[in-house]
């Protein structure tokens, strides 16, 4: 028979007090902090669903690698142990350890693209797309048109959109570098792609003879739901269905701080030997020796572990499950949320959550705002602040969704800081109306969401 509560696949070893703040403390933290939650001191959150990246407790498995972790400057048998779970997983040979995700990308695409350029993908993430940016380079976002819309229930709703590509690949081959996979999709609500549209991406590259490039922080949360929701892949475990998936790329950049279990570090994995000792050679310039790229000897013990811990189907199960349990929660509440529930978090729709704020008023970062001031919980704006741009009169162009990531670090919280969360999301609920517009007043030429200072056009409501 089958248990009706799933519990938690972990027992507490070691804890972390979380500090009690008050509304009127946490008021004049906020605006200390420019309305800007990445500006706030973490002591002064009580939930932190910021990220879940580099934000996972470590198993005690992982902990005690740290001890034993070489930390020979060259040959370290730790990246030995590395380079065999990547190659494991990934079924590539080259293996590149990098300090996180975004060095990965910097030294990928600083080799193969070019100014003018364009690189396809389901959806760039914030990091990928700047990478790709500052080099002159267009990153377009090519997911299936339903990803756009919040209602939308498919399974996969992280797939590309083929057709598009096919046509883009048509008009443009000269142009196109390679092509790129995220799994999950990120910034379209941590949704899935799968095996099936991975192998049309397959036979588009190959007919226009393109490299395939996997983005895979979450590449874990993906072979599970492709577990769970594509036909014929029940039986399979989330490794195998892992490197099936992966036996159709070319190449992987992974930030090891989701799907890795680490607390730092990412690694390029390749076919390709000539293009990764080419790598190696700009690797070595800022980064540090190949091998061990920027992480210490005991990093790499760690995510050699990790890698396989967040394959682990009991792991899984839990970590599916919580998105899904927080989803039952907010929709019992009328929260309207990104629909299905993604892998690592849950995505509130601020737009129709706040109607009376335009998304140039940035709905998504009132929202933010309120949800430290009411329940000192730090979430994530995902809309016009993060990815809004200018037209070629400057003018300002909203994102396509106003949406606040709550991301779940992995084996942090437990069930009763997830239901606290829903409830603080309900007191907002009920003062929605009086949340005021928000405006910035201090902005850097990039990345401008980690940074920004802003100002409410008016106080925030009380729930007292
Ligand atoms: N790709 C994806 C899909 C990501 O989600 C991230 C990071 C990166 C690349 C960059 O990796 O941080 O190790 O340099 N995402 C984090 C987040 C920051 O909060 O979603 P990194």
């Amino acid at each position: 028979m089958k248990h009706k509560i799933l519990i938690e696949p972990f027992k507490i070893k070691s804890v972390e007090p979380i500090r009690y703040t008050t509304f009127e403390a946490r008021k004049k933290l906020l605006k200390k902090a420019k309305y800007n939650v990445f500006l706030l001191h973490a002591e002064d959150v009580m939930i932190d669903l910021l990220t879940d990246s580099g934000t996972g407790a470590m198993s005690a498995q992982q902990w005690g690698a740290l001890i034993t972790g070489d930390e020979s400057y060259a040959g370290a048998s730790s990246f030995y142990q590395f380079r065999d779970a990547v190659r494991d997983i990934f079924t590539m040979q080259e293996v590149i350890p990098a300090h996180q995700g975004r060095a990965a990308e910097r030294l990928l695409f600083g080799q193969l693209c070019k100014s003018g350029e364009i690189v396809p993908n389901n959806t760039h993430f914030d990091t990928t797309r700047a990478n790709i940016e500052v080099l002159g380079v267009e990153a377009k976002d090519l997911v299936i048109e339903e990803a756009r819309d919040c209602n939308a229930v498919l399974p996969f709703k992280g797939n590309m959109d083929i057709e598009a590509l096919d046509n883009l690949l048509s008009q443009h081959e000269s142009k196109i570098p390679f092509v790129m996979v995220t799994i999950t999709n990120n910034s379209g609500g941590g949704q899935p792609v799968s095996l099936a549209n991975m192998r049309d991406i397959r036979k588009v590259a190959d007919k226009y003879n393109k490299k395939i490039y996997v983005d895979s922080a979450r590449f874990a949360e993906n072979a599970y739901f492709i577990k769970m929701r594509e036909d014929g892949q029940s039986h399979k475990s989330p490794i195998e269905i892992a490197r099936e998936f992966f036996s159709m790329a070319d190449g992987a950049l992974m930030s090891a701080k989701k799907d890795g279990m680490g607390n730092i570090g990412g690694f390029l994995t390749l076919r390709d030997k000539k293009v990764a000792d080419e790598i190696r050679t700009n690797l070595i310039l800022t980064e540090g020796f190949p091998t061990y790229g920027g992480l210490a000897g005991r990093d790499l013990a760690a995510l050699s572990l990790g890698l396989y811990e967040a394959l682990d189907e009991h792991y899984l199960e839990y970590r599916i499950r919580t998105s899904e349990y927080m989803a039952e929660k907010l929709r019992k509440l009328d929260i309207p949320i990104m629909e299905p529930p993604g892998g690592h978090a849950i995505y509130v729709d601020a737009k129709a959550m706040l109607p009376h704020i335009a998304p140039l008023d940035f709905p998504g970062q009132s929202l933010t705002c309120a949800l430290y001031l009411h329940g000192g919980i730090r979430a994530v704006e995902i809309g016009s602040v993060m990815f809004g741009s200018k037209d070629e009169h400057g003018n300002p162009v909203t994102a396509p969704n106003e949406l606040v990531r709550m991301a779940f670090p992995r084996r942090v919280y437990t069930q009763a800081h997830f239901d606290y969360v829903a409830e603080v999301l309900g007191w907002i609920k009920e003062v929605s109306s009086q949340l005021p517009s928000m405006k910035i007043t201090h902005e850097p030429p990039f990345l401008r969401h980690f940074t920004s200072h802003f100002e409410p056009s008016h106080d925030f409501p009380s729930v007292e």
